[in-house]
Parts: C-alpha cells; sequence; structure tokens
C-alpha cells in the first residue's frame, strides 16, 4: 500500500476553516490530522472535541486525533464520541497505557501511541502488539512550523526493525517538520503515514503540495 498523507490542520487558515476542509476533501488528503494540547503535557492550548466535531461534519476522510494532553484516559470517549477514528495518545502521559489502548479499542477507534523525541522505542516495546500505529515525534510537540530532527530517521530504522523481527504492521506516522525536502527519506526508513501542517498550509498551492508529498516514492530514490 502506498504511504499516507495527514494533512495538520494546526496550521490552517483558523479565519476559513470551511474552506481549508474543501480543499482538503478535494485534495489526495488520506487522513485530516487534529492536535488537541492541553496547556500541561505541552506548553500550548489548541482545541478538543468541538473542533473535531466540527470537522466530522466536513468530511469522510479518517480523522487523525493526536491527544497531547495528560491522563488521556479521562477523555477517551468524548474525542469518539465527537467522531474520532484513530486516536494516538503520548506514552509520556499516563501510567496506564495499555488500559488506554484497551479503551480506545473498546470506543471503536484504532489506537496509536505517540513517542516524544527523547523517548526510546524500549518504552513501547510490551505495546506494539496492541496498537494500529506508532507516531514518532520529530519535533518536541506543542507548536507548528518547527525543525524537523533527523535523529528521527534512525529511530525509524530503528523501529521498522523490531516490529519486522516481530512480524507487525502497524502504520508508522512521522509527525513535525515534515515535507517535501524530507519525505523521500522518511518513507524509505520505513515510515508510512507523513503528517505535514506548515509544509501544506503554508505553500502557495496546498493541494499541489499535497499531490506531490503523495507522489514521492522509495522507487524513485537514485544512489
Ligand atoms: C506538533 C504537532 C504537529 C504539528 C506539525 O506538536 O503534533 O502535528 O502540527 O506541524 P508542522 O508540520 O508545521 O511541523
Ligand atoms: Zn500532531
Amino acid at each position: 500500500m502506498s504511504h499516507l498523507i495527514a494533512p495538520s490542520l494546526l496550521a490552517a487558515d483558523f479565519t476559513q476553516l470551511k474552506h481549508e476542509a474543501d480543499m482538503l476533501n478535494q485534495s489526495e488528503a488520506d487522513w485530516y490530522h487534529l492536535d488537541v494540547m492541553d496547556g500541561m503535557f505541552v506548553p500550548n492550548i489548541s482545541f478538543g472535541q468541538m473542533f473535531i466535531k466540527f470537522f466530522r461534519s466536513l468530511t469522510d476522510k479518517t480523522l487523525d486525533v493526536h491527544l497531547m494532553i495528560e491522563k488521556p484516559e479521562r477523555y477517551i470517549s468524548s474525542f469518539r464520541d465527537a467522531g474520532a477514528d484513530m486516536i494516538s495518545f503520548h506514552i509520556e502521559a499516563t501510567n496506564h497505557a495499555h488500559r488506554v489502548i484497551q479503551s480506545i479499542h473498546n470506543s471503536g477507534a484504532k489506537a496509536g501511541i505517540a513517542l516524544n523525541p527523547q523517548t526510546p522505542i524500549a518504552a513501547i516495546k510490551h505495546l506494539l502488539e496492541d496498537v494500529d500505529m506508532i507516531v514518532l515525534m520529530s519535533v518536541n510537540p506543542g507548536f507548528g512550523g518547527q525543525k524537523f530532527i533527523y535523529e528521527t530517521i534512525l529511530k525509524i530504522q530503528e523501529l521498522k526493525e523490531v516490529l519486522t523481527a516481530r512480524n507487525l504492521n502497524p502504520h508508522i506516522e512521522i509527525d513535525g517538520g515534515v515535507g517535501l525536502q524530507n519525505a523521500e527519506a522518511l518513507l524509505k526508513a520505513g515510515a508510512n503515514v507523513l503528517v505535514a501542517g506548515s509544509a501544506v498550509f503554508k505553500s502557495q498551492d496546498p493541494v499541489s503540495t499535497i499531490a506531490q508529498l503523495k507522489r514521492v516514492g522509495v522507487k524513485n530514490l537514485h544512489f
């Protein structure tokens, strides 16, 4: 299966959200990536369930909700009720990761586990059988438009090796500082879902940028 593009609405024009949704719907974007921030787990506050619900009413595409909140177990059912298809939470934000994954699955959504740049793959090795997606943060979460942390490439390779050895195939999503300049390297390392905020919404022609991100392929690599 070819890779997936998940534009992050954090970089959208908030005065034109209906227009941004129309644009994404007409584009080759696979998912909407929605960044929920609580001002505790990360220094920033973004938006919550009502915002998710708003986009649910505007699209049939997958809503990929990235919870950057402390104790995500408190809010799983309400984000599912709001329309989330995929719910990712941070391993650093809870002492009960298994239970959170279970409650996401019980709600009917797919479950993702996210890791900050400083968190090693080893921290989730006991969860790999249970999740539908692993989100590797390639910036410190909290803000869009930050610089990609290069070491993420090595982390993707490490994760991919562990997954292959265990015959597992969850999505590997990379989030932060992703764009046309590094998409190929990320895919080659083993990622298959690319989140792109600024690279899409701050570009001259977001629909064409999404199409270009979609066309980036390992087969086009020149060695
Ligand atoms: C960062 C968020 C990202 C962010 C990506 O905390 O999780 O999804 O919106 O934005 P860019 O692509 O601009 O780095
Ligand atoms: Zn995100």
